[in-house]
């Protein structure tokens, strides 16, 4: 069982101007037409008219879903927040599917209205027995939870569904849910992540993001240690349940947990070295900080990058996720054809939640280059590495890719040696 508290109104920082001026939505002519555009998921119909929908989008939604319908069965009843809807198709499911209680379903372009209204009306009425289920609302995300933080009205799970990598909603997200709540994020930014845009990653997420291999699993840690800061500023801290990278969009989406008190020792959220010396990458606490260099290069100069401070500890929370196949197997989302996409995911993600796993992952074509072979089975470079007694997974991130506390270096030899065995067993065959 998650324990929920509510917070106090606490720190006097989060009372600075955090609204910014409200962004005007463009409306689009079209949408005052409004097309119907009807759309099924998971069995509900919607419509989506002329807003932003992406179906690739609805494994991402699946999540949240899961979630909301298991942290409802943990405590009882839930209140959430979908406070960037679009045609609403994720607060539809969240009262069909989790069976929350209530749903703002918000969304800054009043014209949507209309739409978001008839979609909800099609599953659940307004008024159940007297009770709201739900309310649509047109205000600015960061002015709807910043009210809802000064009302005290605190929500269980809150789902900000943004564009590009607008970290300004975190803060006004962090106040506005409950402790022992969850927020659902989500980031569009995959050239930030790539480490194209370091300044431009300072200033969103407070980390300084280099190019480094494995960017798109940079990308999840960069938002998870965005949330972490703002956090820390209310004196609190965020777990991460479950971290999801599509590379439709690219979208980076997290689930995070807000605890109560800061991180202790700023455990987990610092700094990520990759060396393109060598290929290995490790991660380096604050009072590491000056001595940070690969032990490949004591002669090499410069060929140490860094990132961060970012979130450096596991992406994953692997009984949370075992909770959310079991759930999805008990809903038959799983094998059934449909789900099988969930199901891989979900297994994945088990699989990489492993807490001896350092941050990254090595792609195999740069194993395959630097052994000068040909570009080995993933399945046997898995296998010998548990032989050897090192931890080793897939990654959800990147299909051909590895993740393991094994060096980069020690990676190279086992991928010459399979290649020197299979060359052997080769010529042996044809004697
Ligand atoms: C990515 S789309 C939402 C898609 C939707 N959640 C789904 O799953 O299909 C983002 C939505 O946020 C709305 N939006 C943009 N800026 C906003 C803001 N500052 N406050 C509230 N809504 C905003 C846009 O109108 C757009 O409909
Ligand atoms: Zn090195």
């Amino acid at each position: 069982m998650l324990s929920i508290s509510l917070k106090p109104l606490s720190s006097s920082s989060f009372l600075r101007p955090l609204i910014p001026i409200p962004i005007p939505i463009p409306i689009p002519i079209a949408s005052i037409l409004c097309k119907s555009q009807l759309h099924v998921e998971r069995g509900i119909e919607f419509d989506v008219g002329d807003t932003f929908f992406r179906h690739e989008s609805a494994i991402g939604r699946d999540l949240g879903v899961l979630s909301a319908a298991l942290h409802k069965k943990a405590n009882g009843t839930l209140r959430l927040i979908d406070a960037m809807c679009g045609c609403g198709v994720r607060s539809i499911r969240y009262l069909a599917e989790a069976e929350v209680d209530f749903v703002i379903a918000n969304d800054a372009n009043q014209e949507y209205r209309g739409l978001i209204s008839e979609n909800l009306s099609r599953v659940v009425k307004g008024f159940e027995e007297e009770v709201k289920r739900w309310e649509v609302r047109h205000l600015d995300a960061n002015r709807l939870m910043m009210e809802c933080y000064l009302n005290k009205d605190f929500y269980d799970f809150i789902d900000v569904d943004s564009f590009g990598s607008d970290s300004m909603f975190l803060r006004a997200a962090i106040g506005a849910v409950k402790l022992g709540g969850l927020l659902y994020l989500t980031s569009t930014d995959g050239y930030t992540s790539g480490g194209h845009r370091p300044q431009h990653s300072l200033a969103a997420y407070g980390a300084y993001i280099r190019p480094m291999p494995f960017c798109n699993e940079l990308g999840l840690r960069m938002l998870i240690g965005g949330a972490l800061r703002e956090a820390s500023t209310l004196g609190y801290h965020v777990a991460p349940l479950f971290s999801y990278y599509s590379y439709h969009g690219p979208v980076f989406r997290t689930l995070l947990q807000v605890k109560r008190g800061k991180l202790p020792d700023n455990r987990h959220y610092s700094f990520i070295s990759y060396c393109k010396q060598c290929g290995s990458s490790q991660a380096f606490s604050w009072g590491q900080l000056g001595k940070i260099r690969c032990p490949c290069s004591e002669n090499v100069g410069g060929s140490c990058v860094v990132s961060g401070p970012l979130w450096t500890g596991p992406l994953h929370n692997a009984p949370y996720l075992r909770d959310m196949q079991n759930l999805a197997s008990q809903w038959e989302w799983i094998s059934d054809g449909v789900g099988k996409d969930l199901e891989k995911l979900l297994e994945q993600m088990v699989d990489e939640s492993d807490p001896k796993l350092p941050p990254g992952y090595f792609k195999l074509d740069e194993i395959a280059s630097r052994a000068k072979v040909n570009s080995p089975s993933l399945a046997n470079i898995m296998n010998i590495l548990h032989k050897k007694g090192y931890a080793a997974s897939r990654s959800h991130i990147e299909s051909n890719a590895i993740k393991t506390n094994c060096t980069m270096t020690e990676c190279v030899s086992i991928v010459r040696e399979l290649q020197q065995s299979l060359i052997m067993q080769q010529s042996r065959a044809t004697l």
